[in-house]
């Protein structure tokens, strides 16, 4: 660990000397780092395999970005930083420069980074390089307010394979005063400058999520941001941005990141009157007050970001081993998700021992290895106007408790889980007769109800302690494996009467702090358990929940059309490990009717499950359902842990083509999907990527839908010949797999 003053460059070299002498190794791993620090020009260059990070320290003492990018590897190349001057008195130097992380201060006009008052009414604030430390894959960088020992940490990890870096701050309030921050960034990356940038971002609404937006940035901003208490299905905390808005699936460069952070969250992309395009991401600042007495401190969420120069399938691929590699708790250990039956739209709230028992016998002669009981077991749920809160197994549906259904469900083989709705409280229910106080509201303002419920203030820590209590309590007395967390609501009257004033809006951060804290603790608790992160569907998918849960429900639409759309733009960002498709009967939320055969190779492009009321099932979908998990269970690891190539988009045609490819390159499966074929066109070949050119795979047909007879096939036929399917007609549907043999 390293820790110097600026000043002090020269004791930083004539300590790096000695080091050396007494610590050989140590400087050899120093030197091929992934972090170094150039003191001669005030420098810290962060590598990862492909990419390379400049900050420097500009001649006012202010850190500057300055590079980021493909890979440079010559330190000699880099500048130090320096200001760019003023733009006649109106664009001030510290509104053309690239700062790293800008106060809101002196005469900066651009999204600062922080914004804070002091008790003394003190708005002024100007952050100056202090110290640094590196530690491994870790850079710190210390800044301070010019007056006030207001400080600043900016911390940057490293995902080298990944060639994505996280960043965070830290805000230690060390004055005698306290302070409030108005805007708390994580940080803020910057493109190379520049006109002509495209943002592609996920926007949608309930069952509608994922929908991949693009537009041209020009000078001023674009807010993303979400003001409902959680992710949201409206927009999703990641961004893409690449250069000329040109680059497609394969090529050009991509910048792109996310917010880790389940609360209100904010992403400002801003093209400035100097051209740089920078986009600020962390906590929404909206209706947000963040009080540091003196001796506190506030920590920012991570705010990821990567670079590639090989298009958005690329920089697809690269988010999705973050999450599978570095983030999902079973990353140390990456394994496929099991395949799952879940009751809810079979059985709605209608649950009983005797039905689930039917079900899950019916599932378990499928291959089923995970059986969820979805809403209905607790307290007086029979339907949703009550219940939510009493986390009681219903004595009227489950006499015996759950102990038999779950008995009987691992007998079968498989695993059981349970839904849950943790935050949320039904007016009629005993816990809001106990504690109406525990919901969210503004006193003597009305409660606006949203499908019946309100939101249990979870920034309260009895509330957060009473929710552990019983949700630990559950499990502790059941053989639970799985837990389906849901929110089916958005904050609204986030009133918070018990603290005072000056702290009712910490509501907002304290609120998603607090339910994470209890999943951490739940897992801390529980090891083997398993979660799913449900809102209505995918209103809470970002990095931060994903540290912690191992799936995400991908939406409430399951009609298998509507979901190749939701399901591509989810992959922008989020690996197909952890999006959760399950197959389901027709017609669904829209009407529409799709083969059986479709449903099933749409939904297991993905995490399977199956969501069908079995008791409505022929012989024949059993016999299908079969064929179907059997082919899932021998392709899934490449699905959910291999590479993703897109290679027909929903959007821009008749036919959808999605390739996985295992990281060794020796196992393949390619999708193809016909959604309507018109005048009797055959589909476009079928180019596949990502294979190795010399190598021979063996070809294994789900059906005869391959126009191309041979047993094997090279991967350069594969990908340069390409295939060609038979599809035809409305929803038609198959799937090839590809085993290198050679
Ligand atoms: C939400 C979820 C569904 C289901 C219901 C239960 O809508 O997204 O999958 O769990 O709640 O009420």
């Amino acid at each position: 660990m390293l820790n110097f003053n600026r000043s002090n460059d020269r004791v930083l070299v004539l300590s790096l000397i000695a080091f050396s002498f007494l610590f050989p190794f140590a400087m050899k791993a120093q030197s091929s780092a992934l972090i170094r620090y150039l003191p001669e020009r005030k420098l810290w260059v962060v590598e990862s395999d492909r990419t390379t990070y400049v900050v420097g320290v500009n001649e006012q003492g202010q850190l500057q970005n300055i590079y980021w990018g493909k890979k440079l590897g010559r330190d000699e190349d880099l500048q130090a930083a320096h200001t760019r001057p003023e733009h006649a008195s109106f664009d001030s130097s510290e509104t053309m420069s690239s700062l790293e992380y800008p106060g809101w201060g002196g005469r900066l006009y651009t999204e600062p980074c922080l914004k804070v008052t002091l008790a003394d009414g003190d708005r002024d604030l100007v952050l100056k390089y202090d110290s640094y430390e590196i530690q491994g894959d870790t850079l710190k960088l210390r800044t301070r307010d010019i007056q006030y020992d207001l400080i600043v940490t900016l911390i940057y990890k490293v995902f080298p394979h990944e060639d994505i870096i996280r960043k965070s701050s830290q805000v230690e309030n060390r004055t005698a005063q306290a302070v409030t921050l108005e805007s708390a960034q994580s940080g803020v990356w910057y493109v190379a400058p520049g006109d002509g940038y495209r943002l592609t971002y996920l926007t949608g609404r309930w069952a509608g999520e994922n929908q991949i937006s693009q537009v041209a940035i020009h000078p001023g901003k674009v807010v993303l941001e979400s003001r409902r208490g959680n992710t949201s299905h409206q927009l999703n905390p990641w961004f893409a941005l690449d250069e000329g808005g040109k680059a497609d699936e394969t090529h050009g460069r991509v910048w792109f990141g996310g917010v880790a952070w389940s609360g209100n969250w904010k992403l400002v992309v801003e093209q400035t009157p100097a051209q740089q395009v920078r986009v600020v991401g962390g906590y929404n600042d909206f209706d947000f007050a963040y009080p540091l007495k003196p001796g506190e401190s506030l920590d920012t969420p991570g705010y990821y970001g990567g670079f590639t120069g090989a298009g958005f399938g690329e920089a697809s691929r690269l988010m999705h081993h973050l999450v599978t590699d570095e983030l999902l708790p079973d990353h140390s250990t990456p394994h496929p998700r099991p395949v799952l039956y879940n009751s809810w739209e079979a059985t709605t709230f209608d649950v009983n021992e005797s039905g689930q028992e039917m079900l899950a016998d019916k599932a378990a002669k499928l291959g089923v290895e995970l059986f969820v009981m979805d809403d209905g077991w607790f307290g007086k749920r029979n339907d949703d106007h009550a219940g939510l809160g009493d986390w009681f197994v219903n004595p009227q549906k489950f006499p015996r408790g759950l102990k038999g259904l779950i008995d009987h469900v691992n007998g079968l083989g498989m695993k059981f889980g349970l839904w849950f709705e943790p935050e949320m409280i039904n007016p009629d229910s005993d816990l809001y007769r106990m504690h109406p106080d525990w919901a969210m509201n503004f006193p003597g303002r009305p409660r606006e109800l949203g499908r019946n419920q309100l939101v249990l203030n979870m920034a309260r820590d009895d509330v957060k302690d009473y929710i552990f209590g019983v949700l630990d309590k559950m499990l502790n007395e059941n053989h639970i494996e799985f837990i389906k967390w849901d929110m089916n609501r958005h904050f609204g009257e986030p009133g918070w009467a018990e603290v005072p004033p000056a702290e009712q809006k910490e509501i907002w951060v304290k609120y998603t702090k607090n339910v994470y804290e209890i999943i951490d603790r739940l897992r801390a608790r529980h090891p083997h358990l398993e979660i799913e992160s449900c809102s209505g569907g995918g209103g809470r998918m970002d990095l931060g929940i994903l540290t912690r849960v191992d799936e995400v429900w991908t939406s409430d639409n399951t009609d298998a059309f509507d979901r190749l759309r939701i399901q591509e733009g989810l992959s922008l960002a989020y690996p197909p490990q952890v999006m959760m498709d399950w197959v389901t009967d027709v017609p669904n939320i829209n009407g529409r009717t799709t083969p059986l055969k479709f449903r099933f190779l749409v939904a297991m492009q993905g995490a399977f499950g199956i969501g069908s009321n079995l008791n409505r099932w022929t012989d024949q979908d059993f016999d299908l359902a079969r064929q179907m998990i059997a082919y899932y269970k021998s392709i899934r690891e490449t699905v959910q842990l291999g590479n993703l190539y897109r290679l027909l988009s929903p959007r821009e045609g008749e036919v959808t083509a999605n390739e996985y490819v295992s990281r060794d390159a020796k196992h393949a499966v390619v999708f193809a999907f016909l959604h309507s074929q018109q005048f009797l066109y055959p589909p476009p070949t079928v180019y596949l990527r990502g294979l190795d050119p010399a190598a021979v795979y063996q070809v294994k047909r789900i059906d005869g839908k391959l126009t191309d007879p041979q047993e094997t096939l090279s991967g350069a036929y594969l990908m340069n010949h390409g295939l060609n399917f038979i599809l035809e007609g409305d929803f038609d549907s198959t799937s090839v797999a590809l085993e290198r043999v050679k």
